[in-house]
């Protein structure tokens, strides 16, 4: 998979260095991504880009058979788009491509010899950490990109099931249940959802697909994967192939600030809209957070959401958690997964579900105590199933094989639960 990347990203700057045809290209599709994703994305996050989406055009093309992904995906034609532009007039398309045969033909032996979609799956699910890993540590550690384990995401969704029934007298297949995996990765737990619904009552779903589940993803590779998984899970259950609409591309923590540009794509920003429209009622997945990072003087320093009129995620962070904190040092505050944990806390209303598989350091870490103060003070019932494996604090768990992800922190899964008419003290 490595291999790959490193290819294409030479290919590409060789292009950049000697093509004129392409420096424009590259430079319109740079302007339009910053627009419409993120002001500060860099040329190399772009390129990277680009290489996902070719990566994973050609895999969805040739493994699964999918060949009308990238006509049907809204963001893909938008890629597609400039991908013609850059290989149309000076070069051809597969020529720009067919040196790289040899790096995707093992990839494509391998697959062609798994007939099943769940094992295609799985197949798409080692692409997915291992892209980043090889490719792109700094991305992989700073967004978190690992596959969540099937057993805890069962876990997590039978549990809100459970707690929607018995709370709320509710269920996920109700209607004005809406849900959302801010943080989609493969789409992991909207399948699993699905799959509940499907299991309760399956007459319920077209409406619940088609309205009422919902998931961000801001990394190009994922958010195919995780649409065509969804697509694929739907069709599966219902026999009829629908393009999932409740996929965003966008960054979770800038959602509700992203502008009406409707350069990248018109119909993502309508996706975004709707969402934000939604009354959210459970909110579930598994945020990212830092693995690889020892200190907080290491360079992988994360992205920080502040904005002058203090309403961006990292300033509401600082006005509540830190502000409640008696620690010292309260660095630790800025791991992503503190921001998803206060971003779904204020993303639902009055009353809802929190599911999240996090770091535990939250727990019992001296930083976070006004976090802690907080979440009290915010949830009605607030349950912690701390699955430790914290390679530091005990070095007898030695390597990783004692934690649930394979990584060095500890790990808890965490639910939240806001209720109406309660006091909350
Ligand atoms: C831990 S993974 C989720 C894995 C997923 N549950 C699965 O099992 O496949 C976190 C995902 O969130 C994405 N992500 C990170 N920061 C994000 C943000 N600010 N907005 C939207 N997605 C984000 C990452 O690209 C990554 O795919």
């Amino acid at each position: 998979m490595k291999e790959n990347a490193t290819a294409l990203l030479d290919l590409i700057r060789e292009q950049s260095q000697k093509n004129k045809k392409f420096i424009d290209a590259f430079a319109d599709f740079l302007l339009l991504c910053r627009q419409s994703i993120n002001p500060n994305l860099s040329e190399q996050a772009i390129e990277e880009m680009l290489i996902q989406h070719l990566l994973t055009e050609r895999i969805f093309r040739s493994v699964f058979n999918n060949p009308d992904f990238a006509k049907r995906n809204i963001i893909a034609v938008e890629i597609e788009k400039v991908i013609n532009a850059l290989t149309s007039k000076s070069f051809s398309r597969s020529h720009f491509l067919s040196t790289l045969d040899r790096f995707y033909g093992a990839i494509e032996e391998t697959a062609a010899t798994i007939d099943d979609y769940s094992k295609k799956q799985d197949f798409l699910n080692t692409i997915y950490e291992k892209f980043f890993q090889g490719f792109s540590v700094k991305v992989a550690d700073t967004h978190g990109i690992v596959y969540t384990p099937q057993p805890i995401v069962n876990f997590m969704v039978k549990s809100v099931e459970d707690i929607l029934q018995r709370e709320f007298g509710k269920s996920l297949v109700d209607k004005g249940v809406h849900i959302l995996d801010p943080f989609v990765g493969t789409g992991n737990f909207l399948i699993r959802v699905m799959r509940e619904i499907v299991e309760i009552q399956k007459s319920a779903l077209p409406y619940k697909y088609e309205q009422e589940l919902h998931c961000n993803e801001v990394m190009l590779l994922p958010y195919y994967i995780a649409a065509m998984n969804i697509e694929h899970e739907y069709f599966e259950q219902t026999g009829e192939y629908k393009s999932f609409e409740g996929i965003c591309l966008v960054d979770t923590f800038e959602d509700q600030a992203v502008q009406q540009l409707d350069l990248f794509s018109p119909e993502n920003m309508k996706r975004v809209q709707k969402q934000r429209n939604s009354n959210l009622f459970v909110i579930l997945g598994n945020p990212p957070y830092n693995v690889g990072q020892l200190n907080e003087n290491d360079n992988n320093k994360n992205r920080k959401y502040t904005n002058k009129d203090k309403t961006g995620i990292d300033d509401i962070v600082s006005a509540t958690y830190a502000k409640a904190s008696k620690a010292t040092n309260k660095n630790a505050l800025s791991d992503p997964y503190v921001k998803a944990i206060r971003w779904a806390s204020d993303r639902i209303s009055d009353e809802g579900i929190i599911a999240f598989v996090t770091n535990n350091s939250f727990i019992d870490q001296i930083a976070f105590d006004g976090m802690r103060q907080q979440l009290e003070k915010e949830f009605d019932q607030i349950y912690v199933f701390d699955l430790g494996g914290n390679v530091r604090k005990n070095p007898k768990l030695s390597g990783t094989t004692h934690n649930v992800f394979g990584i060095q922190v500890g790990v808890s899964v965490n639910i939240f639960v806001k209720k109406k008419n309660e006091e909350v003290i």
